[in-house]
């Protein structure tokens, strides 16, 4: 399922040199972004890398002369969303060409294009480009050729390396930032083949930044005011990038190596897989107050019978121990999680252990999902697939008792104190809306002058979704 990009892409790629930028009218740019945080971070890379031919970002498609949608194939209705949206795009289009004769051209990136590059072309004509989620560097060339002829697919074949290297040219200094905060992407792809997921297939094999890469775009981050980085991947604790001594590195080491970047208050990184949290990436917990205390660690089951379908090599007990050990580490440690119900053969017990893995746990907060069977995929086709009634009575139990901590792991940081990093101005007044080291959303009054810092916050109450707080005195 992942080749019909390559084979198409591969001949014709010598590079000829991106157009210089026009003069005249700015050229606006609208991409709409699906699934991950990583395709956060891809979108705003294409943003950088279209910025030096005249395309200025807009929010609406309507005045747009070049769309994106960056996509995620995670889910059925993921992918599906992605054809509605053209089916909208393609009257747009239509529209604008009617009315003032005005060219818009649309492109579809990220994992759906890596997918189903042929279908998106096949289903949906007013489409001028696919793009896979390896090749956005590729996108100014590409647009150029689109004005000659429609129907450019450029994906699969090209390594990460390319893209990266495309990036570390110039890409640290010309990336743009929007507030404290930014992701920062320092691996990419997956071996784990998780019988139920496309992952491996959108996004390839695991596949590592180099050390001095990421060092140099946290420095060019820190210097235009970020504060905060979250370190992206797949399998972002399998990261082992090269050093400048050519050896592998952990992600342990490039946290205790970003920490001592003048700027750098905030490091977290995000979605790590049970198997990969190494001894030393636990002790960094212990050591590193830049590490924030709040981990994302997808357990995906509590049943070791699911475990073992879903091919993720390692059972209940074994997460179980790692968790007691990252909290010896770090006390203070709250935890994150996905889950998938109705995979194929769950049963009532089945289920019955995931509830009481999630009891056990105690989640600061969850994501969930009912299973969704992927072309290709060894799950889909497996035997003993759940009825959606059952699977949506699963969501709604296991949902219900993931809000249950949510609301008690907020309400219970009433009375603390911690840093908060202020982000944005509040709805009212001069409240400003920062973070916590858990990553709640918390409100402030009379706080606006403080977007962009870290400050002592009390927290007065916390709800379901964000915390109230005041600043302590001596903090403004
Ligand atoms: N690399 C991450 C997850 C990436 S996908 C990890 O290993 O945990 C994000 C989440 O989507 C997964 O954790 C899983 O809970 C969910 N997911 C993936 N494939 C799915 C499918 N086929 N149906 C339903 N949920 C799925
Ligand atoms: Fe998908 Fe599993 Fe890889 Fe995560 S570890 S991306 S769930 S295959
Ligand atoms: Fe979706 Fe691709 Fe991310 S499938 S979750 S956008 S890696």
């Amino acid at each position: 399922m992942t080749d019909t990009l390559a084979r198409d892409a591969a001949p014709d790629l010598s590079i000829s040199p991106a157009p210089a930028a026009e003069a005249g009218a700015p050229k606006r740019l609208f991409i709409k972004t699906y699934g991950c945080q990583m395709n956060v971070y891809d979108s705003e890379r294409m943003a950088d890398v279209l910025r030096p031919l005249g395309y200025a970002p807009t929010d609406t498609p309507d005045d747009a002369d070049f769309v994106i949608l960056n996509t995620c194939h995670i889910r059925e209705k993921a992918a599906e969303k992605v054809y509605s949206e053209l089916g909208k795009l393609r009257e747009l289009k239509e529209e604008k060409a009617r009315a003032s004769g005005a060219a818009m051209t649309i492109a579809v990136a990220g994992c759906v294009a890596q997918a189903e590059g042929e279908e998106i072309m096949r289903r949906q004509p007013a489409v001028d480009l696919v793009v896979g989620p390896q090749a956005y560097h590729q996108l100014p060339e590409l647009l150029t050729r689109t004005a000659r002829a429609r129907g450019e697919r450029i994906g699969a074949d090209f390594a990460a390396v390319d893209k990266f290297d495309a990036l570390s040219a110039d890409g640290a200094a010309a990336r743009g930032v929007d507030g404290p905060t930014a992701f920062l992407t320092v691996q990419e792809g997956c071996d784990k083949f998780c019988t139920f997921c496309v992952v491996p297939y959108t996004r390839g094999a695991e596949w590592s930044r180099p050390v001095a890469d990421i060092l140099a775009e946290a420095r060019a981050l820190a210097d235009k005011g970020v504060r905060e980085v979250t370190l992206l991947g797949q399998n972002v604790n399998a990261y082992d990038g090269l050093d400048s001594a050519g050896n592998a590195s952990t992600l342990a080491r490039l946290a205790y190596a970003l920490a001592e970047i003048p700027g750098i208050q905030r490091i977290r990184y995000t979605t790590s897989h049970p198997n990969d949290m190494s001894d030393d990436l636990i002790a960094a917990h212990g050591d590193l107050d830049a590490l924030m205390p709040y981990l994302h660690l997808p357990v995906q089951s509590g049943s070791d019978r699911i475990l073992r379908l879903m091919n993720r090599k390692h059972g209940r007990q074994k997460y179980f121990d790692l968790i007691d050990r990252i909290r010896a580490a770090r006390p203070d440690m709250a935890l994150s999680g996905d889950f998938i119900v109705g995979f194929p053969g769950e049963t009532d017990r089945d289920f019955e252990d995931t509830l009481d893995l999630v009891r056990r746990v105690n989640y600061a907060s969850a994501f969930s999902f009912i299973y969704s069977p992927r072309p290709g995929t060894p799950a889909a086709t497996m035997a003993a697939q759940v009825p959606a009634e059952v699977a949506k009575a699963r969501l709604h139990a296991l949902q219900a008792l993931l809000l249950e901590q949510q609301v008690a792991f907020n309400a219970a940081q009433a009375g603390r104190t911690f840093d908060v990093l202020f982000q944005k101005k509040g709805r009212h007044g001069r409240q400003a809306i920062g973070r916590s080291p858990y990553l709640q959303s918390v409100h402030v009054e009379d706080a606006d002058h403080l977007i962009g810092r870290l400050v002592p916050v009390e927290i007065v109450s916390g709800q379901q979704n964000s915390l109230t707080g005041r600043l302590k005195i001596g903090a403004a």
